[in-house]
């Protein structure tokens, strides 16, 4: 069976922190592994993510956004994911599908239907087997990537999402949940109030328990 783990949750959820953790962890083990990320886990997908969070391009319609984010992940799971699948590694990867479902269906109101045809045609019908959903408010999540922002010093770094307002991030946490709640068997859904640390620990003994399986 294939081994592609998805990290999911609203922006400022610790995605990226936790699976940072968690690959030093998993290559340590020598654990032969994939880290990547969409849209930019290729070149292509870095130059589609230019445009999609290029707060200049507020004007954006929905389905441009789409089908974007779709050609990203078009291209990395292609050049990447399925190369990578196939020498039997196990892939990290912050966000997929299920991304385009939250923000794009949920959030911007495209219809599912369209959001599923895209979404299979783009990932080559290539579903996650596990998928990690952290969970927290979005004022929660929303001041954590503000603080991260600040920290680099650009505020030109806040992109067109997290511009985005309450009432839309709200509506893209309730898209991911609607999602675990129709597939519950490939989620786990992480509370992301807690330490760092105490949620390194459970996404570990999920990780773990999902590979050793
Ligand atoms: N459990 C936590 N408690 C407090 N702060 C956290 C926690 N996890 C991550 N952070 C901090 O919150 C900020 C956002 O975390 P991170 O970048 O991992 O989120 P993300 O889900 O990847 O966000 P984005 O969707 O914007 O990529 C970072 O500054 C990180 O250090
Ligand atoms: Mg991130």
């Amino acid at each position: 069976m294939n081994k592609l783990i998805t990290f999911e949750g609203i922006e400022g959820s610790g995605k990226s922190t936790q699976m940072r953790l968690v690959g030093q962890h998993l290559i340590e083990k020598n654990i032969p592994l994939l880290i990547t990320q969409e849209p930019s886990g290729t070149d292509i997908g870095r130059k589609i993510g230019g445009i999609l969070f290029n707060r200049g391009h507020y004007y954006m319609c929905a389905e441009t956004e789409a089908f974007l984010f779709c050609a990203a992940r078009a291209q990395h799971v292609r050049e990447m994911i399925l190369p990578a699948l196939k020498e039997n590694k196990t892939v990290l990867c912050d966000r997929f599908s299920d991304a385009t479902y939250a923000y794009q269906g949920a959030a911007r109101g495209l219809d599912p239907d369209f959001i599923r045809v895209i979404n299979d045609y783009s990932a080559m019908g290539l579903k996650p087997n596990l998928t990690l959903l952290f969970d927290l408010p979005v004022e929660i999540g929303l001041k954590r990537a503000a603080d991260r922002d600040n920290l680099l010093k650009d505020s030109s770094f806040t992109d067109r999402f997290e511009r985005e307002s309450l009432k839309f991030h709200n509506k893209v946490r309730e898209g991911y949940l609607d999602i675990f709640r129709s597939e519950p068997e490939r989620f786990r859904l992480i509370d992301a109030t807690r330490d760092v640390d105490t949620i390194q620990q459970e996404v570990l003994r999920h990780i773990i328990e999902f590979i050793e399986k």
